[in-house]
């Protein structure tokens, strides 16, 4: 099948997506390293990370890490930045729900998605973000959602205050990041059919 945009070039950037196991994040993985990128795929699910790289091939490599744990994801971004010496590109994009009305929604559950959402998404993006500054710039692509900006699919409390909070993060270090010629983005997905939203989607 043509490459639906022939004119994506990456070659030679170093790429890294988190959640790159599943869903959203294995779609851009592909679509990274069609585009010529090395593309590192992050995620906890160790094994799922890890099919994607060998998917992809030799211009992947897989990391296991949680987004929310600052050590581990301050250790793969160093990793990254010394083996190939650079990171480009960060499609900051790990995510999880707990969808629940607010009356029920337990603090563990709160807790949960505030740490990988926004959390897990500053983490990424400070570590990326210091390596792409010592090495002249770099683009990060952070994924909110549609129910960060308009809302939706009620009662989904935790999800909608974080990815709102994704769409402001994204503003702020959009501003603070420029004069280090890094490029700060999101994108806002409506539904796409993943394991996230299977029960929704089938
Ligand atoms: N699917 C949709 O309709 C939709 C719409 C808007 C936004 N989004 C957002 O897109 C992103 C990807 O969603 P998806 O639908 O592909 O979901 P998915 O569940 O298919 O994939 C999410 C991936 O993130 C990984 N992950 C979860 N917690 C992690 C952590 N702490 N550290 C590292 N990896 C972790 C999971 O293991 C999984 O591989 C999420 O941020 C989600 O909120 C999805």
């Amino acid at each position: 099948m043509p490459h639906p945009f022939p004119d994506f070039c990456l070659t030679g950037q170093v790429t890294v997506v988190t959640g790159g196991g599943s869903g959203i994040g294995r779609a851009l993985a592909h679509t990274f390293a069609d585009a010529g990128a090395r593309v590192v795929v992050l995620d906890t699910n160790g094994a799922a990370a890890e099919q994607v790289a060998n998917e992809i091939g030799s211009m992947a490599q897989h990391a296991v890490a949680d987004v929310s744990k600052e050590d581990a994801i301050e250790r793969v971004m160093k990793n990254v930045a010394r083996q190939h010496g650079r990171i480009d590109v960060l499609f900051n994009n790990a995510g999880v729900n707990r969808r629940n009305t607010s009356f029920d929604l337990t603090i563990a559950d709160w807790n949960a998605v505030v740490a990988v959402n926004m959390t897990g998404m500053f983490l990424c993006a400070r570590a990326a973000a210091r390596h792409m500054r010592d090495g002249g710039g770099g683009r990060i692509v952070n994924t909110a959602s549609i129910l960060g900006i308009s809302g939706g699919w009620y009662p989904n409390i935790v999800y909608q205050a974080t990815k709102g909070a994704v769409v402001n993060m994204t503003r702020s270090w959009a501003v603070e990041w420029a004069p280090y010629n890094i490029r700060v983005n999101a994108v806002a997905p409506s539904i796409i059919r993943t394991p996230m939203t299977e029960a929704l989607t089938s």
